[in-house]
C-alpha cells in the first residue's frame, strides 16, 4: 500500500469508530432524575393545593371537595385553613383518623400501574416535601386553602 492509502485509511477508520462510539454514548446517556427543586423547576412549590384545585366545572380536584364525598368525613371548609397542616389537628399519631403521612403516602403510590401521581407527576417525594439544602431537613410544603 502506498503511504498516502494507507494514511487515508486510518483516517476514514478513525472518523467510523468515533462516530459509532459517539453515538452509542448518546443512546446510552441518562437523563437526570426528576427532583423538583434540585434538578428540575419545581411547578408545585406550595404542595397540595398546587395539585389539588378546581380545573373546571366538572374536575375539581380541591381537597374539600374529595373528601366531602368521603362517608364518614368532617366537613374540613371551616376549619382547615392550611393544607396539610391544619389536617393535623385530627389526623395525628394514636388517633382514630389515623396518621396522615401514612395515609398519603398510601394515598398516592397505592396501585403503582394505575395511579396518576405516578404516571403523571413522576411519583417525586418532593412534590409534597421540599428539601433545606443548609440543614438538609426535608420538610412538607404547605399552602393556604383554596375554598
Ligand atoms: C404533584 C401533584 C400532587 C401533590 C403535590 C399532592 N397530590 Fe394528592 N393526589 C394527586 C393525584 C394525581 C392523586 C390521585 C392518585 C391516584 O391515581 O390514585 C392524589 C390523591 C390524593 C388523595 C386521595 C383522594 C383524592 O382526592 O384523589 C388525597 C386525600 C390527597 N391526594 C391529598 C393530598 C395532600 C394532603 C397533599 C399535600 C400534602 C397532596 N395530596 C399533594 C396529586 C398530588
Ligand atoms: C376534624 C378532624 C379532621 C380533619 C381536620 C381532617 N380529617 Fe381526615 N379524617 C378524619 C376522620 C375522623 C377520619 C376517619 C373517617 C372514618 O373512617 O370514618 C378521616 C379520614 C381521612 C381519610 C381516609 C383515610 C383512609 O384510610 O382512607 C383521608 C384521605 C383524610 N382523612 C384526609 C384528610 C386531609 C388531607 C385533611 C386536611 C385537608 C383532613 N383529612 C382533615 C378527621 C379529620
Ligand atoms: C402526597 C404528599 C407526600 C408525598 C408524595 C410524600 N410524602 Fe412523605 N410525608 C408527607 C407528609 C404530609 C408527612 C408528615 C410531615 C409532618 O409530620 O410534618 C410526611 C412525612 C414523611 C416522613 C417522616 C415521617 C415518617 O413517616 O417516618 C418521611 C421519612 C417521608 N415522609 C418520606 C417520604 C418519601 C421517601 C417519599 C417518596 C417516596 C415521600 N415521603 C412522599 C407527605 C408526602
Amino acid at each position: 500500500m502506498k503511504k498516502i492509502t494507507r494514511v487515508l485509511f486510518f483516517i476514514v477508520f478513525f472518523v467510523v469508530i468515533s462516530g459509532a462510539a459517539l453515538l452509542l454514548m448518546s443512546a446510552t446517556k441518562k437523563e437526570p432524575p426528576f427532583l423538583p427543586g434540585i434538578t428540575v423547576k419545581d411547578d408545585h412549590p406550595n404542595g397540595c393545593v398546587d395539585c389539588h384545585k378546581k380545573i373546571n366545572d366538572k374536575l375539581d380536584y380541591r381537597l374539600n371537595v374529595s373528601l366531602g364525598k368521603l362517608e364518614g368525613h368532617p366537613k374540613i371548609d371551616k376549619i382547615v385553613k392550611n393544607v396539610p397542616k391544619d389536617c393535623f389537628m385530627c389526623h395525628k399519631e394514636g388517633a382514630k383518623a389515623g396518621k396522615l403521612e401514612l395515609i398519603l403516602h398510601k394515598a398516592h403510590f397505592h396501585n403503582p400501574k394505575d395511579n396518576h401521581f405516578i404516571s403523571n407527576y413522576n411519583g417525586a417525594c418532593l412534590n409534597c416535601h421540599s428539601f433545606d439544602e443548609k440543614t438538609g431537613s426535608m420538610p412538607v410544603k404547605t399552602g393556604s386553602k383554596n375554598w
